[in-house]
């Protein structure tokens, strides 16, 4: 069978969109119940120490207000078999919300109020008389450094760096060329658009219907089932749209266990929405301290490279990331030298953040690179192809594609980046300095195993089913499309349904890897039921396709034709009334290729360029210009390919510029814990973002070829923005957010 590429590869709207703008998606907070009640979390006033007293009675006497739930009432039910391990947690004991008087971070959760309304349960919260015994809370990762410890590798689900090769501090000893330098990154939150809710609907008889807000509803599922004692069958999850999660609606979160106790304890529905303070009351990017230090020749030919990095974690998980592995493999380099430790402090543990690890990683890379373009006179970008690495030498395999060189020349040129002037406040206009940067970007290229199920009927409607999540990446579109063109019917013939527990398991939407894993079970669920068709038409009477073989018809408009003669067809419709069949249904499994794996590295690349000018006097940073190069094998839909790298990139500019969770490290509590006072971009600090997807042809990454697109945009975008800085105001900035106060 050979399958047209009619909606594969063009640009296409979201076919969610329409939900969406007119308010009939509805999200995990707006699912209702009759007899709803509504939970209200208090969060601790300290960072680490004890409760010595809760005393709830003045909340108890408002009417309407049901109960308040602390660890002194929790329901028993709950930790009774607590081993389970949702698919991204670190090792550690996961947090339990309301387990002790023991206060282990700041806003901590410590109580629920449940109410008849959200109004009640709020008023309730506030009357709420708390005591704590309080200790000194330790959260300065400064002050932890010497305390790092190399984490468990067992179950973190990350790799650690690769072994040294070769002798990189004797290397770095002999280099003519040597840039030794400490690198910061502070911590981020997510800050999706849609707060964390859980609407938990009392089914009766022990069963839950459970709208929660995840990027993974069997993740969900796994916990509640296991946490409360439950049967996978008395849980289901569905939760159809989720408004951004950028990794922080990976992992099940508290007002997942409170809503569900509470429900199960009044034997009611229950919804729990936190608040955009208490956003910032769980998982974020780590803050990161890393060294780095470059050996070269006087050419800027890479001779030795060693990356360090310490983050912070909680003092319960071994939150890892992937910080400096990136390094091993981006450029040549004959030794190399990687070493990654965590330090804990009294926060909550961090969690992954869009590209966890490699925005960090590159970050420091990346400038270090160009503090060695300066101290060489290399121009950066002729720095960059001089060190281009042809294989992945951290790892010793090929990789399956890499087309970084195009998206340097490409991006280059699309970017005018032959009129940098090489000094530094070289370039100016009026009072703003000008400065041009660049920066390398690089992601996995990950594929997990993924089922979906494809479903045909005789009025030529298509049904696409999985368990995976759009969390506004255009997912939904892009099954669609794989759908429409393997079936050869229009894309509005297609639904695609997700995110419930009740379709074949796909995994979280995560890692970029969602196209290349479901995306390959739906065209397998979709070929399968091609291939049924195909058998129902050869058999009817006087088939114009009686003697063909399946490798060698085309289905395009609704119809099954023969490659070398398409006169010789059969409608799809026609085939199944004649096969009598109501339905044609197949569900596929799409697995990684273990061999694959092995040989090769799978990888995405990006080239980013940027333009900034700043105010001389008062030190203000404009991102005029962003060019993004990708290359990502093949691109499935050029709209929302687009949108993932412009969001990546505008995330990346509020890293380089705004983005920073400050903590106080006399209370060890995060201060901005709103969007007021924590700085995400605007649309007045965005101006033009080019993104150019360059030919890469792939076909070992996924069985569609695919590379996945949600992180790559976000990485290298910050150093890009820092050494354009350097470039416009001679003032090499190493802490990221870079703020005006840096600057001046
Ligand atoms: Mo992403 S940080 O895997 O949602």
């Amino acid at each position: 069978m050979a399958t047209t590429n009619l909606h594969v590869g063009s640009a296409r709207s979201r076919v969610d969109g329409p939900a969406k703008v007119t308010g009939a998606a509805k999200y995990a907070g707006e699912f209702t119940a009759p007899d709803l009640a509504h939970g209200y979390v208090v969060s601790s006033a300290i960072t680490k120490g004890r409760i010595t007293a809760i005393d709830a009675e003045a909340a108890l006497a408002v009417p309407g207000v049901i109960k308040v739930f602390t660890h002194e009432n929790r329901p028993r039910t709950a930790w009774l078999d607590y081993n389970y391990r949702d698919q991204v947690a670190p090792p550690g004991s996961p947090f339990r919300p309301l387990h002790s008087d023991a206060v282990v971070y700041g806003g901590q959760p410590i109580a629920l109020v449940v109410a008849e309304s959200f109004e009640l349960a709020r008023h309730g919260a506030s009357l709420l008389k708390v005591t704590y015994a309080e200790e000194a809370p330790n959260t300065d990762l400064e002050k932890n450094r010497d305390a790092a410890y190399v984490p468990p590798k067992k179950r973190s689900g990350i790799k650690p760096p690769p072994d040294p090769r070769g002798d990189a501090e004797g290397a770095l000893g002999s280099a003519p060329i040597r840039i030794e330098q400490e690198y910061k990154q502070a911590i981020e939150h997510h800050n999706p658009m849609e707060p964390h809710a859980s609407t938990v609907v009392w089914e009766g008889d022990g069963k839950l219907t459970i709208h929660d807000k995840i990027q993974g509803v069997n993740n969900t599922q796994g916990y509640v089932c296991s946490v409360f004692g439950l049967k996978p069958d008395d849980v289901r999850v569905i939760t159809p749209y989720v408004g951004g999660g950028f990794g922080s609606g990976l992992r099940p979160q508290y007002q997942l266990f409170l809503a569900v106790a509470a429900a199960l304890d009044l034997k009611r529905s229950v919804r729990v929405v936190l608040t955009r303070d208490q956003m910032f009351t769980f998982g974020y990017r780590p803050e990161t301290i890393q060294t780095v230090s470059l050996g070269a020749d006087a050419d800027g030919r890479l001779q030795a490279l060693m990356h360090d990095a310490i983050a912070g974690t909680s003092t319960f998980e071994d939150y890892q990331e992937a910080v400096v592995n990136w390094s091993g493999l981006l450029y040549h380099c004959p030794n190399v030298k990687l070493g990654y430790k965590l330090a804990k402090i009294d926060t909550y543990t961090p969690s992954d953040m869009r590209a966890p690890g490699a925005v960090t990683g590159i970050f420091a890379l990346e400038v270090a690179m160009d503090e060695l373009a300066a101290a060489t006179g290399v121009d950066p970008l002729e720095l960059r192809l001089r060190n281009y690495a042809e294989r992945d030498e951290g790892e010793n395999k090929e990789f399956t594609s890499k087309a970084l060189r195009a998206c340097y020349e490409e991006g280059a040129a699309r970017f005018g980046w032959s009129r940098r002037s090489a000094e530094p406040r070289s370039m100016r206009e009026g009072r703003e300095l000008i400065g041009y940067g660049l920066a390398t970007g690089v992601w996995e290229a990950m594929m997990m195993k993924s089922s979906a199920s494809a479903r045909l009927t005789p009025d030529g409607r298509v049904e696409i089913a999985c368990s995976t999540a759009d969390l506004g990446t255009g997912t939904y579109t892009i099954l669609t499309q794989i759908a429409a063109d393997a079936l050869g019917v229009p894309m509005e013939s297609v639904t695609t349904r997700l995110s419930d527990t009740a379709l074949p398991e796909a995994p979280l939407a995560g890692g970029s890897w969602t196209a290349a894993s479901s995306g390959s079970a739906v065209e397998l669920a979709c070929r399968s039921v091609a291939e049924q068709a195909f058998r129902l038409a050869r058999q009817m009477d006087g088939s114009p396709l009686a003697n063909a073989d399946f490798a060698h018809v085309t289905f395009a408009d609704g119809e099954i034709r023969l490659a070398s003669d398409p006169s010789r067809k059969v409608a799809l419709v026609e085939a199944m009334r004649a096969g009598g069949a109501e339905a044609l249904e197949a569900t596929e499994t799409a697995k990684p290729s273990l061999l694959t794996n092995l040989r090769y590295a799978a990888y995405t690349h990006s080239a980013v360029f940027a333009e900034v000018r700043v105010d001389e006097d008062l030190g203000v940073v404009r991102v005029a210009r962003i060019v993004s190069a990708v290359a990502a094998g093949k691109i499935l839909n050029l709209k929302t390919a687009r949108s993932q790298i412009l969001g990546g990139v505008v995330m990346g500019i509020g890293a380089a510029l705004e983005e920073e969770s400050m903590l106080d490290h006399t209370l060890g509590r995060i201060m901005n814990h709103n969007l007021g006072e924590y700085h995400v971009p605007v649309n007045a600090d965005i101006h033009d973002i080019d993104v150019l997807f360059v030919d890469e042809h792939d076909d070992k990454a996924s069985p569609i070829g695919v590379k996945g697109l949600g992180e790559i945009g976000i990485v290298g975008a910050a150093a890009a923005v820092a050494n354009a800085v350097y470039h416009a105001t001679g003032k090499r900035l190493r802490e990221l957010p870079i703020t005006i106060d840096k600057i001046l």
